[in-house]
């Protein structure tokens, strides 16, 4: 090669590397003054007020924040490639809207007491009028939260309670709240008419239990439990007495016992679970009892029958009853002022450990039985919590666990 053809060829590379270099330069200064182009918009969460809605509450609309967009640009000089520039974008946000209200549950229940009446109305086209006697709006339960996510232009509230004196219980009413009307709709009525309780009739003999657990089994004059209808049993040794106690309630026994204790009383059980043999037995002695006046054996079984339970028709069966008393009286009897305010105490407080009276006072023409402040049945926390609060001033228990159908 001649010598200025070489320095010709050198002068034009570095002149092309100079060129190159320059615009890397000029892309490279655009990259770090555009590094990132973030075009951010904010998530909205607006506030707005809106009188239709309940007092207190709030119902919620739910946003979008959107989508994040990313775009890059690339310099590519043959196999080399540069990132250059990045821009982020945040694509299609919704605001979250979030209402508060101002309508009082008065006034909503007023409203829905309205539309309960069209609700009844509608039902009684075809469904027997008797089931809808006496039907009335009790209570509004707004579910446990304070606030409500709309689903389309639909907010579930929660549910109003209609009473129907009929049966003694409560049937609910699923609360809607439309967006669009902004108007309150009860609704899920065919729900609502399958569950009417039609009028109890009582069977003119004794009805006998099927089930295998009959743990919430309605066990009273009418409805009896089998001969060999059995449950497990456990010694309850965590409570004076040496009594023997279903397994499935054991533990909120023992809570009950402890709670007791820390409450200053000195708990015992004088009777727990009995046998179908061995209510026979208790029942034969209080009959033998009351004959012990004088009293012919059928007028002394009648009378030992509103305190004692003919075999086959006793709670004690069920392995989850027992009749508890304090350590400091002889027994279950009332003359004892340790009994007194222990039964007190029960009666206020048992049902947290899901306990409950069966035998409550003034209720002997529908248990059938007298007031017996010391006999409480295991039927679980929450059912307890239920009864106690929502059925025990209007009802009773074996009426309650009738229209509960557990069994
Ligand atoms: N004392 C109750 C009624 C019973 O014997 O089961
Ligand atoms: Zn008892």
């Amino acid at each position: 090669m001649k010598k200025h053809k070489f320095v010709f060829l050198t002068t034009a590379i570095l002149f092309a590397a100079v060129i190159a270099g320059s615009f890397l330069a000029v892309f490279l200064s655009y990259r770090i003054s555009a590094e990132s182009e973030y075009s951010k918009i904010e998530f909205e969460k607006l506030q707005v007020s809106d009188p239709n809605f309940i007092e207190g509450k709030k119902y919620i609309i739910p946003g979008n924040p959107g989508y994040n967009v990313d775009t890059k640009r690339v310099l590519g000089i043959q196999s080399f490639r540069l990132p250059l520039t990045q821009s982020n974008q945040v694509i299609n946000p919704t605001p979250e809207y979030t209402f508060t209200g101002g309508l009082t549950i008065e006034q909503l229940k007023e409203f829905l007491q309205t539309q309960l009446t069209l609700v009844l109305t509608e039902i009684a086209k075809d469904t027997d009028a008797a089931l809808l006697e006496g039907l009335a709006l009790e209570n509004i339960a707004l579910g446990q939260e304070d606030e409500f996510t709309a689903q389309a232009n639909l907010i579930n509230i929660g549910y109003a309670e209609v009473f129907m004196s009929n049966c003694n219980f409560y049937n609910e009413l699923p609360i809607t709240y439309n967006l669009t009307t902004k108007n309150y709709i009860l609704t899920n009525t065919a729900e609502f008419k399958a569950n009417l309780c039609a009028k109890y009739v009582p069977p003119t003999v004794p009805e006998e239990a099927t089930c295998t657990d009959c743990t919430f089994y309605p066990a009273d004059k009418l409805h009896r439990l089998r001969a060999d209808y059995a449950i497990e049993v456990i010694n309850a040794d965590g409570v004076p007495g040496a009594q023997r106690f279903a397994v499935i309630a054991y533990s909120d026994l023992l809570d009950l016992y402890s709670a007791a204790t820390n409450a200053g009383y000195n708990m015992r059980l004088t009777s727990a679970y009995r046998s179908y043999t061995d209510q026979q037995n208790v029942y034969e002695v209080w009959v033998q009892y009351e004959m012990g006046f004088g009293k012919s054996r059928a007028q002394a079984e009648s009378d030992a029958n509103s305190y004692s339970a003919l075999p086959g028709f006793s709670e004690h069966q069920l392995g989850t009853t027992a009749d508890i008393s304090s350590l400091d009286c002889i027994g279950i009897e009332t003359m004892c002022y340790s009994n007194e305010v222990f039964w007190q105490w029960l009666k206020e407080n048992a049902h947290n450990y899901g306990f409950v009276m069966s035998y409550a006072p003034g209720k002997d023409n529908v248990t059938g039985y007298i007031y017996e402040p010391w006999h409480y049945r295991w039927i679980g926390v929450e059912l307890a919590t239920e009864f106690k609060h929502k059925y025990e001033s209007r009802s009773y228990l074996a009426e309650f666990l009738r229209n509960k159908k557990l069994y």
